[in-house]
């Protein structure tokens, strides 16, 4: 594997989530596999659970891990060819990038959106620079468009929380926020579950209200509703997340109707386990009373983020050596 960026970078769904499971069994079975190996973490935004799941993670793999705040630490960065940087600019990505190759064996990227220019932001002009001038392995740590670290961790979730000969009903519920959020959680899940359901893994719906319809490249597959109860008859999974407008790009639109999942909704459903990539907003984004219930599993979710990051990470280190 030579970079993750998206689901498109994983051959076999059922095999890498398989592998990760069973490095959740045996995390230091390939503790050796890292040795004189180098992660640099590149973040452009904060980070709680892809900065330390993911240290850990090369840890267990017998890495050394560097860690950067490009964005409070770094030289304010200039992506575009072409123009005498004379401004507030200082360093370009293509010495930037070029240079941490030289220090790092893998690289991992984390890149938000500015959310005003949405041509740009989905053209991922910095990630694939990162990738062109960097000379090593890149691992997407959330994009302007996708989160596949995320993703991976939430299909291993499902995974481990389902024990049923039948595909699981698996429910993406947009929810309320108060400010705006990108795309980029939703789209990879979206991506993945489209996948998962394409392999027979999975049933997948989604339901937002009118106006945050996502881009057709990522939802190709799942079935839409504007109707959030009617998606959540029956669900098993219902995965809760907010998002501004694709369509009025990184707008939010007022919405009618009640759209956080409390209790009384929780009850329209199969029993489901819920799930967030978190951080979550109690009591704006999620009901406090679901959060703190059995049914969520959050935690475990966010605890699997280990093992999705240790499972790509392994992959990468086996195409160095
Ligand atoms: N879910 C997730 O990526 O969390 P952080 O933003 O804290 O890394």
């Amino acid at each position: 594997m030579k970079q993750f960026f998206s689901v498109a970078d994983v051959a076999n769904l059922p095999d890498i989530v398989d592998e990760a499971l069973r490095l959740k069994n045996n995390p230091f079975v390939y503790g050796q596999l890292g040795t004189h190996k180098t992660l640099g973490l590149v973040f452009l935004n904060p980070s709680l659970r892809t900065r330390l799941s993911t240290q850990k993670a090369a840890a267990n793999l017998g890495m050394n891990v560097m860690v950067m705040n490009m964005d409070k630490d770094g030289w304010a960065l200039e992506t575009r060819d072409g123009i005498a940087m004379n401004g507030t600019t200082v360093e370009h990505i293509r010495e930037a990038a070029a240079v941490m190759g030289q220090y790092c064996d893998v690289l991992g990227i984390r890149s938000f959106p500015k959310l005003q220019d949405r041509e740009a932001d989905y053209s991922e002009d910095l990630f694939q620079k990162f990738i062109a001038y960097s000379g090593v392995p890149v691992v997407s740590l959330e994009s302007a468009t996708r989160h596949p670290l995320q993703s991976l961790t939430d299909l291993i979730t499902i995974r481990e929380n389902w024990h049923q000969s039948r595909k699981p009903k698996v429910v993406m519920a947009w929810a309320p926020h108060v400010k705006a959020l990108p795309q980029a959680v939703p789209n990879s899940f979206a991506e993945w579950m489209c996948r998962a359901q394409g392999e027979g893994m999975a049933e997948f719906t989604i339901a937002h209200p009118p106006g945050y319809t996502l881009s057709e490249q990522f939802t190709h597959g799942a079935t839409i509703t504007h109707v959030l109860d009617d998606a959540l008859a029956d669900a098993d999974f219902v995965y809760v997340k907010n998002w501004s407008s694709y369509e009025d790009y990184g707008k939010i639109h007022p919405v009618s109707g009640q759209w956080m999942l409390n209790h009384s909704r929780l009850a329209l459903t199969n029993q489901a386990k819920i799930m967030h990539c978190l951080p979550v907003r109690r009591d704006v984004e999620l009901a406090s009373e679901v959060l703190d219930s059995p049914h969520s599993i959050v935690i475990q979710q966010a605890g699997n983020r280990v093992w999705a990051a240790q499972a790509v990470l392994k992959r990468m280190l086996e195409q160095l050596s």
